[in-house]
């Protein structure tokens, strides 16, 4: 498929490996069947505490951008520990192995332009090879997002995460091996600023309803995630051959002139 038209209407990719399609389940009109795919379990630990919200959130909000991640969810283990459920990513029996850089150019620029903007967003300086899944036709996944939002924060997450609101964003492996154009990251841009607040909102909501985070990260966190949104051109470091009409404005924080508040 491609999506060099921009937007963010492109369909995600399969998020998952489906071992075994079993019998026909129902009225057999839709053909419903028992199924089985595989996993990735993630927990928190003393060294990663935010792990399950830190997967959460930046899976739903990947989704919103259409930035392709595995399907996942939290699941509450048998001991009543939330759990980090994900789909696993492969071919066939073949683990996908780090992309190289002339594999990471398989992947349509506005997606590549997509994912830069997406890490940015939720401030991920973690986007090292083993972090990207791609597969020989240029379809591709971002993995592992526990070190974005809050972070390994073991206190006041939230207030250090709104504290890093106007940080920028480096070391991405697709910035530093295959940087799309400064037209696709604008249409990149102009995508997360299409997305309805209310959406963000909704998914924050949903954390919260799962105690993931308390009202007051979610309220952060929206301040936080909003005001990245409305700075995001001063944010993305976009290519030399884009004069960028913002450069040099100081960022505004909406929450600051109490829109959000
Ligand atoms: N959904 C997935 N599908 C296939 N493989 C996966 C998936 N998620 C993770 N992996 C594999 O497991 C490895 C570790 O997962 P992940 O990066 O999420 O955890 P981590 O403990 O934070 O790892 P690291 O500290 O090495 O980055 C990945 O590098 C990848 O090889
Ligand atoms: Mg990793």
């Amino acid at each position: 498929m491609t999506d060099d038209a921009g937007g963010i209407g492109v369909a995600p990719r399969v998020g998952m490996s489906v071992s075994e399609v079993g019998p026909l389940v129902g009225s057999g009109q839709t053909g419903a069947s028992w199924g089985t795919a595989s996993v990735l379990v993630k927990r928190n630990s003393a060294e990663h505490p935010n792990v399950v919200a830190n997967e959460f959130i930046a899976n739903r909000l990947a989704m919103l951008m259409a930035v392709p991640v595995p399907a996942g969810d939290v699941w509450t283990g048998p001991d009543g520990e939330d759990l980090w459920i994900c789909g696993v990513i492969r071919r066939g029996n073949y683990y996908l192995p780090p992309p190289t850089p002339a594999q990471l150019h398989l992947i349509p620029g506005i997606m590549r332009a997509r994912m830069i903007v997406f890490d940015t967003w939720i401030l991920n300086s973690d986007r090292h090879d083993e972090n990207v899944m791609c597969d020989s036709s240029g379809d591709a996944w971002l993995i592992d997002h526990d070190q974005a939002l809050f972070a390994r924060a073991t206190e006041d997450r939230s207030g250090k995460l709104y504290a890093a609101r106007r940080q920028k964003v480096h070391g991405s492996v697709i910035e530093r091996e295959a940087m799309p154009s400064s037209e696709h990251l604008k249409q990149a841009i102009a995508g997360l600023q299409a997305v309805p607040r209310a959406a963000v909102v909704g998914q924050l909501e949903e954390a919260r309803r799962r105690n993931l985070v308390t009202g007051l990260e979610r309220d952060r966190l929206r301040r936080t995630l909003s005001y990245r949104a409305d700075n995001i051109r001063s944010l993305v470091q976009v290519p030399k051959d884009d004069p960028r009409e913002e450069a040099g404005r100081a960022p505004q924080d909406p929450a600051e002139e109490g829109r959000l508040t």
